[in-house]
């Protein structure tokens, strides 16, 4: 949820750490900090509440320098977000900025207050520094102290720390949260997230869940969980700088979105064997032999990714024959569901950091599944945990609403679709051809859609001010709907409920009047008919139809407001044309609104805490 960027090496660091955090504000955004110490006993701390930019321009007013320096981006988890508890957290000697959650924290701050501590904020995070000094006393290095204090410390964490007297050193610890080691020919980093620092490196280190770092600037020492020297692969990461960036678009939600064709093609790259109709999932490491017996599939996920989900129960379902149960991560976790050996648990995460859906991945696991993850992140926890990953690959994502981390899943879980049913017999080659055509195809399709906005603005125009939206559709179009209401409500603060266009005439049609714009998604698929008669019943209540149609369906001219066509496809993939429409519906929405679209207010981009 927090971001961290670490640096020691030769440069001047303060604006480099500055830079990083600026590419991890998408992590969190309600206060920061920065804090350089270079010689023995020297220190400078500068802390900010609300948006970095507050601490920058702290920092420029009075700006200082030091090779050796740490900075944190938050979001608040224990303690309001105020300038008194943002990051880093200084006690005696030590000064440490920290992501994540630590559970014994009221338990170690009793005991550490015992012994005359006293501290000046309501987080978690400065009795980590306490512990810290308090064990430094007796340690050999500032190692050492973290070693001992991290044996006291129950939670989840990554951490930068460093001690004000041992100045040619910089101390990192990760669990059950994400962090980086980067190292370039003058530096060493640690970083929340790759895109943090790719400006300096492109050689990084994943630390696993237990270890320590140590870097100094001539070299980065790694310790697994028992305090033993390990040696972790360094990855060479291909990702440019700037596409991390906005590159000219006016948020990187917008920007998300025109990358999604891309982004697709880079997901299906490598992968899809046109001329067999089958899927070459070789990197997903799982006993293919297992995958062959699989009579149930559990898809754990969270937010979006749960809509995901609920979008491929239908087509997985039809193809293999295989039950798919599609469950909130969160209530997973905390039922006793039934698993057997021939489950696949499949958990969905563009971050692969959601607490949520690591901890119900565990209990899968625990009950004895298989489990197997789609995620955007490499190296991330969930993939890390889970016996099999396939990635997506849209890159980086940070716009918090997600896009094109949503579509590329949708085209992952396809091809996990056609890789299972070919497996299982119930797709042939032939319509596994089809199928993996109809990927090929999405991006064309979806470019025909973003070269033409002005219906989406016109949605934008007559409805911004609408105080609630309801979204209708049927069949892989009702997950699509309740996804169109979720992106409504996170970016643009509109209530909207999304609904089974079924369901409609058992409750919600009670809301529908003439105030209430309803998104119908009516595409010619198998539900069209029935979709239409749904549709009729909220018109005949005075509703305002914005209906989504195909591509030459003039049928409801007269019914409806607003007509978009879109794309006729694949009825496979469809819901993959349907997502876009409706991102680019809430975006314009929101633009016209002036919310904080990238950033939107209480939400952060990866949810580590449950
Ligand atoms: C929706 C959105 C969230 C995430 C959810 C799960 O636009 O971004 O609902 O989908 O927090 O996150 P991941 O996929 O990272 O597990």
């Amino acid at each position: 949820m927090c971001g961290v960027v670490g640096y020691i090496g030769l440069e001047d660091c303060a604006t480099v750490i500055l830079n990083g955090l600026k590419k991890l504000e998408y992590r969190g955004y309600d206060s920061a900090g920065l804090a350089i110490s270079e010689t023995a006993g020297a220190l400078k701390v500068i802390r900010a509440e609300g948006k970095l930019s507050n601490l920058e321009k702290i920092f420029y007013q009075e700006p200082f320098e030091g090779t050796r320096g740490l900075g944190h981006i938050r979001w608040a988890t224990h303690g309001a977000p105020t300038e008194i508890n943002a990051h880093p957290h200084v006690a005696g000697s030590i000064v440490l900025a920290h992501n994540g959650i630590i559970e014994n924290y009221r338990e170690l701050r009793d005991k550490l207050a015992a012994l005359g501590r006293e501290f000046s904020s309501a987080t978690d995070t400065e009795v980590v520094a306490h512990l810290i000094d308090s064990e430094l006393k007796s340690a050999s290095s500032l190692h050492d102290a973290v070693l001992k204090s991290l044996a006291q410390v129950e939670g989840s964490y990554a951490f930068v720390v460093m001690d004000i007297n041992e100045p040619d050193t910089l101390v990192v610890a990760r669990n059950a949260a994400p962090m980086v080691l980067g190292r370039s020919d003058t530096a060493a980093f640690a970083a929340s997230d790759i895109p943090a620092v790719l400006e300096h490196t492109r050689k990084f280190v994943f630390l696993h869940d237990g270890d320590t770092a140590v870097l100094t600037r001539e070299k980065t020492s790694i310790f697994d969980v028992s305090g033993t020297p390990v040696e972790r692969p360094e990855k060479h990461i291909q990702w440019d700088p700037i596409s991390a960036e906005k590159q000219g678009y006016k948020h990187f939600m917008l920007k998300e979105i025109f990358e999604q064709p891309t982004r697709i093609i880079d997901t299906l790259r490598g992968r899809a064997d046109v001329e067999a109709g089958d899927i070459n999932l070789g990197e997903v490491d799982i006993d293919p032999e297992f995958l062959k017996k699989v009579n149930r599939i559990t898809v754990v996920a969270c937010g979006g990714s749960f809509y995901s989900a609920m979008v491929s129960k239908y087509f997985i379902e039809e193809h293999t024959r295989i039950p798919v149960d599609v469950e909130l991560a969160s209530e997973y976790r905390y039922r006793k569901p039934i698993i057997d050996e021939n489950t696949l648990c499949l958990a969905i995460s563009q971050s692969g950091e959601t607490a949520d859906t690591l901890a119900a991945l565990r209990e899968a696991k625990r009950l004895g599944a298989k489990v197997m993850s789609i995620c955007n992140v490499i190296e991330s926890s969930i993939p890390r945990e889970s016996d099999g990953v396939l990635y997506t690959h849209a890159g980086p994502e940070i716009s918090v609403a997600s896009t094109k981390a949503s579509t590329t899943q949708l085209v992952a879980l396809s091809m996990l679709g056609i890789w299972l049913g070919r497996r299982k017999g119930t797709l042939s080659a032939e319509q596994g051809r089809s199928w993996i055509e109809a990927l090929r195809a999405v991006p064309t399709s979806i470019e025909a859609v973003l070269t033409n906005l002005e219906p989406y603005k016109d949605v934008a125009k007559t409805y911004a001010s609408a105080s609630s939206f309801l979204y209708l559709g049927r069949g892989q179009q009702y997950p699509v709907a309740l996804e169109g209401a979720l992106k409504l409500k996170e970016i643009s603060y509109i209530h909207a409920e999304g609904y089974a266009s079924g369901e409609m005439k058992h409750g919600p049609i009670a809301l529908i009047d003439e105030k209430m714009p309803v998104v119908a998604i009516a595409l010619k698929d198998t539900v069209y008919d029935k979709t239409i008669s749904n549709l009729m019943e909220a018109h005949a209540r005075g509703g305002k139809i914005i209906a989504l149609v195909s591509e030459g369906d003039r049928s409801l001219s007269d019914t409806a407001e607003i007509v978009i066509e879109l794309p006729q496809v694949d009825e496979r993939v469809q819901s993959i044309i349907t997502y876009v429409a409706v991102q680019l519906i809430s975006y314009f929405i929101a633009d016209l609104k002036g919310t904080d679209i990238d950033q939107p207010r209480n939400l952060a981009k990866s949810v580590t805490v449950e």
